[in-house]
């Protein structure tokens, strides 16, 4: 039995899209192409070119056949093992193609310190690293799944980044997170360390994007599988007070916490190759691989263990879902938020 669904929980993180005033909110339709072989679904279309990392990985537990972290065990409920490692990787592509080749907004002049939170594989950090040799770039996350062979001006820690964090006060030219909602309890806290430990004048940016997708020519059903499949992680996210639906209040979190000049872009993600597009098609090749990786990293432990599913009702139910996704029909899209803010100088204050 599926549990009683709430309310569309993100009607609101596409209206604040379009309301806000600063936001470059999303372009209102996206055309799909007409030119397409006849098969309905993917399945039949090519494979996914996703690349394996080496990496030396030392803490783990198994559960429905995954991998997750065990430093801080249950904290986070997505899993760690090479197939979320490469999704991780996928979706940093997807980000760098959105902005067409820029890893930030924030206007960053000579950084010295970068600190990155959640860093995952730190594949940002990295090339963050290459981006300005001068800075030295810290990825921290719970789980040590970053390569061992890095550039020399980036570091990678394991810490929790809920605790206090270790690092002096004004240390920092930019604080980043990306994609970490449903890892945070305590948004304005998390908020209130970077702005403490950033410089007067350093840049604090999230990367978010809604678990959630909307189509513009009705395609998606409103009760169909995936549809109650997004609905269920909000529910159970939000019950275990970590949303993975914040989009929206990442501008006011930001002002509350003492930031300015706080800017908020806003950009169409479709879920598959169908916009006629060719810039919006190719990100769309990537972010359906993402999309169906996402199903089982963001479904199998909440299913199992929040909802009560067996792993085979899980995984059953699942493959619905990951089935719909590969309907040619459905035009599906989300919303990816980029928002950030400055730390005032003391002239300022
Ligand atoms: C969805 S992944 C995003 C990874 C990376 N930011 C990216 O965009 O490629 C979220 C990451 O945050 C890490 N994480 C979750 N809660 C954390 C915490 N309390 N402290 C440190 N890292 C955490 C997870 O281990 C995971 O690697």
């Amino acid at each position: 039995m599926l549990p009683q669904l709430p309310e569309n929980p993100v009607d609101r993180a596409f209206s604040f899209a379009q309301d806000s005033q600063d936001s470059s909110g999303p372009p209102s339709y996206i055309e799909p192409s007409t030119e397409d072989s006849d098969e309905d679904n993917y399945w039949s279309d090519a494979q996914s070119d996703l690349t394996s990392l080496a990496s030396e990985v030392t803490n783990y537990v198994y559960e429905n056949g995954r991998r997750y972290h065990s430093y801080r065990e249950g904290k986070y409920v997505l899993p760690n093992d090479e197939e979320e490692k490469d999704r991780l990787d996928l979706v940093h592509h997807v980000f760098t193609l959105i902005l067409r080749g820029r890893y930030h907004l924030a206007p960053l002049v000579n950084p010295q310190n970068i600190l990155d939170l959640g860093t995952g594989t730190g594949i940002w950090a990295l090339d963050m690293a290459d981006l300005y040799p001068s800075a030295t770039v810290i990825g921290n996350d719970l789980s040590p799944i970053q390569p061992a062979f890095i550039a020399p001006n980036a570091q990678f820690v394991i810490e929790d980044f809920e605790e206090d964090w270790e690092y002096p006060d004004n240390k920092f030219d930019m604080v980043h997170g990306r994609t970490l909602a449903g890892s945070v309890k305590d948004w304005p806290e998390l908020f209130a360390k970077a702005y403490k430990h950033l410089r007067p004048g350093g840049y604090f940016e999230m990367q978010e994007a809604p678990i959630w997708c909307w189509s513009d020519d009705g395609s998606l059903e409103p009760d169909s599988a995936l549809v109650q499949f997004l609905s269920i992680l909000e529910q159970e996210s939000s019950k275990a007070n970590r949303s993975l639906n914040i989009v929206d209040k990442l501008k006011p979190w930001m002002i509350d916490a003492g930031f300015r000049d706080v800017q908020v872009r806003v950009y169409k993600c479709p879920w598959g190759p169908w916009p006629k597009d060719p810039h919006l098609k190719e990100i769309g090749r990537y972010q359906y691989i993402n999309a169906i990786e996402s199903v089982d990293s963001y479904g199998l432990a909440l299913m199992t263990r929040s909802v009560g599913y067996t792993e085979e009702q899980a995984k059953i139910f699942l493959a619905i879902v990951k089935n719909q996704l590969r309907t040619k029909s459905l035009h599906a899209y989300n919303l990816i938020y980029f928002v950030y803010g400055r730390k005032p100088t003391e002239d300022e204050l």
